[in-house]
């Protein structure tokens, strides 16, 4: 019996010894590598942020990983993301094309194009067309200004009781780019625009989730029903109501005289005609589908941090209106100059809610995933006043004036940076100030302790909370 087990068990050994993958040679250091799993065992697939950060402690701001069989190498801090995306930033410009979100997407579009010329020649498009359409000028500014009109009416008909403002930031956040892509805006109770930004919330998640992740290093499973399936199905639905969108406006468009994004778009496709180059119909459709889930994911999550924690340290929200002469200075809503978001009179601007967009981007350098830590730059020790907590003073100099952190990155850095960084300063700068000289947000009583912790995927979610606005002119 004795033996038999003996037998077995140097057998198992064997058998590990034989699948047991090595790091290739002169590859950065990381934990050892199991056979199958690699180093998941390694990581909460729930949310690995934790993990990467116990990780870099022991190994170093730079350290391997193996999901499953696939190497990645995760880069972690200022200096070191700044070197790859910036000093060695066409070597790391590209995106892996073999995982479950390229799949869902099939490679079009432009945040999951890889560095070349398609990428390129949309990513010029979108910026030139956003500028054209008033990006830093005061159109967009009273388009967002005229957005926040619904939101105060969703506010004010919760005073007295309690909201969950998850829905109602998706839906401004939407409607903004939405008017931008395709000239319409929805109601917040509209079933088309729901369903939309709730199969992207849904995909948002699944995208980092566990069973993505299944999906990427087991390539066998793929055609298994399984739960990433779900992802496949959402994007499908996305892709059928942009597809009427661009028939809508086929049939409705006036050549030359574009009234958004997707005529700018068919105007170029028609211009270009048969010259070869990755201007498609089919591209068009997927592209503003990157473009609302960008918009409109990121800016809403943002709101909903911002204002968890703004609830729960009120002195941030600034003082009534009647304790600062300034603050009372504008009797209408609040304007920016064009080009330029001014800075508030009080501290709550966007950036103090910076360090807590902790997205993590993946890069490919000649076949290896870059897994580029963003958490470990908007949270690292010696880069921030306070680096893990919620505090103005992180974005305040001894004289009480704003400066920039270098480590402050949220819209990342380089040829990849965010292509909606402008727009989405503008629409976080003029909803929160709109707002907090509106209302004073508070935390009800009722709520139990706030918890701060997000849900991971591919933008970080605030657990849903309910919210509790009382006018300001009330006090
Ligand atoms: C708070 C709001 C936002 C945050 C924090 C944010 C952040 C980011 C980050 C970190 C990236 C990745 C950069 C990289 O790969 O290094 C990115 C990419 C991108 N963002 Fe944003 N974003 C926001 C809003 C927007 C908006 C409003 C738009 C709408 C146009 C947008 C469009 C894009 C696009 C298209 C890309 C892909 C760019 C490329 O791969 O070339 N984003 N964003």
């Amino acid at each position: 019996m004795f033996v038999s087990v003996l037998l077995v068990l140097l057998c198992v050994l064997f058998i590990f010894l034989q699948l047991r993958s090595g790091r290739p040679k002169n590859f950065p250091p990381g934990p050892p590598i199991l056979p199958v799993v690699g180093n998941l065992l390694e990581l909460n697939l729930e949310n690995p942020l934790k993990d990467f950060e116990r990780l870099r402690t022991t190994y170093g701001d730079v350290y391997s990983l193996f999901i499953g069989r696939k190497a990645a190498v995760v880069i972690n801090g200022l200096e070191t993301v700044k070197e790859a995306i910036m000093t060695k930033a066409a070597d790391f410009a590209g995106r892996p094309q073999d995982l479950l979100v390229n799949d869902v997407t099939q490679r079009k579009g432009v945040i999951l194009a890889d560095y070349g010329s398609s990428w390129r020649e949309h990513r010029r498009f979108a910026l030139m067309t956003l500028r054209n359409f008033g990006l830093g000028k005061k159109s967009m500014e009273n388009r967002i200004l005229d957005e926040i009109q619904y939101t105060i009416k969703t506010l004010e008909k919760s005073i007295g009781s309690t909201l969950c403002p998850r829905v109602m930031f998706h839906n401004a956040a939407s409607n903004i780019i939405c008017q931008v892509l395709f000239g319409a805006r929805y109601e917040y109770d509209d079933q088309r625009i729901k369903v939309i930004v709730q199969c992207f919330t849904e995909n948002a998640k699944i995208a980092n989730g566990p069973w993505a992740m299944v999906y990427d290093s087991i390539p066998g499973v793929r055609h298994l029903p399984l739960p990433f399936g779900k992802a496949f199905e959402n994007y499908k639905t996305c892709q059928d109501f942009a597809f009427r969108l661009v028939n809508e406006h086929k049939k409705t468009r006036v050549p030359n005289e574009p009234r958004d994004f997707l005529d700018c778009y068919l105007d170029e496709l028609e211009k270009r005609g048969d010259d070869g180059s990755s201007f498609s119909e089919e591209q068009l459709t997927n592209y503003i589908l990157d473009l609302h889930f960008a918009g409109t994911d990121t800016t809403s999550n943002t709101l909903l941090t911002a204002f968890l924690y703004l609830m729960n340290y009120p002195h941030v929200q600034g003082p009534p209106p009647q304790d600062n002469q300034r603050f009372m200075g504008h009797s209408h809503l609040y304007r920016v100059g064009p080009g330029r978001v001014r800075k508030p009179v009080f501290t709550t601007e966007k950036h103090e809610c910076g360090p807590f967009i902790p997205l993590f981007l993946l890069f490919r350098l000649q076949g290896t995933m870059i897994i580029q830590n963003m958490a470990s730059v908007l949270r690292e020790e010696g880069q921030w006043k306070f680096p893990h907590e919620f505090n103005p003073e992180n974005f305040l100099n001894e004289e009480g004036e704003f400066v920039k952190p270098e480590a402050f990155m949220p819209f990342s850095a380089g040829p990849r940076v965010c292509l909606g960084e402008s727009l989405a300063r503008m629409e976080l700068f003029l909803i929160l100030v709109t707002l907090l000289r509106k209302y004073k947000f508070i935390w009800p009583e009722d709520a139990g302790e706030p918890d701060y912790t997000p849900v991971y995927g591919v933008t970080l979610t605030p657990k849903a909370y309910r919210m509790k606005v009382q006018p300001r002119t009330s006090n």
